[in-house]
């Protein structure tokens, strides 16, 4: 989720017509359109009223959440950061497989739309590799394939519950290689700090695909991974200095620490409990990483992701604080109190509060963007 930095914007190369801001906005609001059926489908879940009480909604939150908002958001990042008009395909394929999967077309068509989207994402990886070959890139291409086999084996009929790793490893190694790509300013990302970054991706890719053939072996050794990537984080992520500026940098190294925190969490319901496909265990694992981790890299990205996709600034204000703190807080009461105490109500009720926070973000994110005058 970084925007338009040296290694990846493939300065120098020739320029080619690229989509225009208004279709860059196009591509986001597919995103906004699968975050927001995604939402609906949440309410569904948690046995609540939604706006639309459809059971297809239901059945497809996960994947639509994980590729069709999250996959559109950061594919597309990746399209304006490596200036080729074809990358554009990746955030178009996933947006439309998204809107698919929550159409009366077969589910399958949103499938292989999701397929082809992670396909073409890994084309794109090659064209930064072929530029400027870095251990970071090699991270994010490794979370590519987790999504691209997570797509295939859904259309295969695996179910998302064995897909977890796949799932939640697509998104923790992009992000894990974004932040390392972020963090070889600092003088302490040496040449071994960034082997170990790439010993730890191996392994957890390993660990997802033992974890899918012999589950009992495959989780602790995620779990382990997990730890050692949130080790990795604590020591060498510029996060952990910048906590102490204030400001804009400030606000991102708390959503960052923060998320890492929640991969703690992850790491130890895989090394406690083994594999997990249902119950409490499952939505904590699930949210831990997808809202704990996820959404809150996506909080703090956001101030540099909008300006760069849509060429409008996106100010820090410290209202931003407002709807970060309310996911965290919420998804503690979800998380560690209702799924580990088995208290269906603070489930319920975190789960709504999660909903808010995700909204007020976007309240906030486009109120921001829309009153500043364009770049
Ligand atoms: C914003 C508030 C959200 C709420 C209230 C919510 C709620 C739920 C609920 C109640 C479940 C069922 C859990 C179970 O079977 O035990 C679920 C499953 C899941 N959620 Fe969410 N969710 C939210 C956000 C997200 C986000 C942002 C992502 C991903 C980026 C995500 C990914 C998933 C996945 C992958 C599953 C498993 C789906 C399956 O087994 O088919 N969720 N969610």
């Amino acid at each position: 989720m970084t925007s338009l930095s040296p290694s990846t914007t493939l300065r120098g190369t020739p320029t080619v017509p690229r989509p225009r801001v208004g279709s860059r906005l196009g591509l986001l609001l597919l995103g906004g359109v699968a975050l927001l059926a995604g939402l609906d489908g949440a309410l569904v879940l948690l046995g609540l009223g939604a706006p639309v009480d459809s059971l297809r909604l239901a059945e497809v939150h996960g994947p639509l959440m994980v590729f069709g908002f999250v996959g559109t958001v950061v594919t597309l990042e990746r399209a304006v950061a490596v200036r080729r008009s074809w990358a554009y395909l990746s955030p178009a394929l996933l947006g439309v497989g998204g809107l698919a999967l929550v159409s009366p077309l077969p589910v399958a068509v949103g499938q292989v739309a999701l397929i082809a989207g992670s396909a073409v994402l890994l084309a794109v990886y090659a064209a930064i590799w072929r530029r400027q070959a870095s251990v970071s890139t090699g991270v994010q291409v490794l979370g590519a394939l987790m999504g691209l086999m997570a797509t295939a084996l859904w259309l295969r009929g695996v179910g998302i519950p064995s897909l977890a790793p796949l799932l939640i490893l697509y998104l923790v190694l992009t992000i894990a290689g974004e932040r390392l790509e972020l963090s070889r300013v600092s003088p302490a990302v040496d040449h071994r700090a960034e082997q170990r970054m790439l010993g730890i991706g191996l392994g957890l890719v390993t660990g997802a695909v033992v974890a899918l053939v012999w589950p009992v072996a495959g989780y602790p050794l995620l779990g382990l991974g997990v730890l050692a990537l949130v080790v990795w984080l604590l020591r060498y992520d510029v996060a952990t200095r910048t906590v102490r500026a204030v400001g804009l940098p400030r606000y991102m190294a708390l959503c960052l620490l923060a998320g890492y925190g929640w991969l703690v969490v992850v790491a130890g319901i895989w090394l406690v409990q083994g594999p997990v496909y249902a119950g409490p265990a499952y939505d904590a694992m699930m949210h831990a990483v997808f809202l704990g981790f996820v959404m809150s890299m996506i909080m703090a990205h956001a101030p540099s992701i909008l300006p760069a996709v849509l060429r409008r600034p996106l100010p820090y204000r410290p209202v931003m604080y407002g709807p970060a703190a309310l996911l965290h807080a919420s998804l503690l009461a979800r998380v560690l109190l209702g799924d580990a105490y088995g208290w269906p109500v603070l489930v319920q009720w975190g789960g709504v509060l999660n909903i808010v926070a995700v909204l007020l973000f976007v309240v906030v994110a486009v109120t921001s963007v829309l009153g500043r005058p364009v770049r």
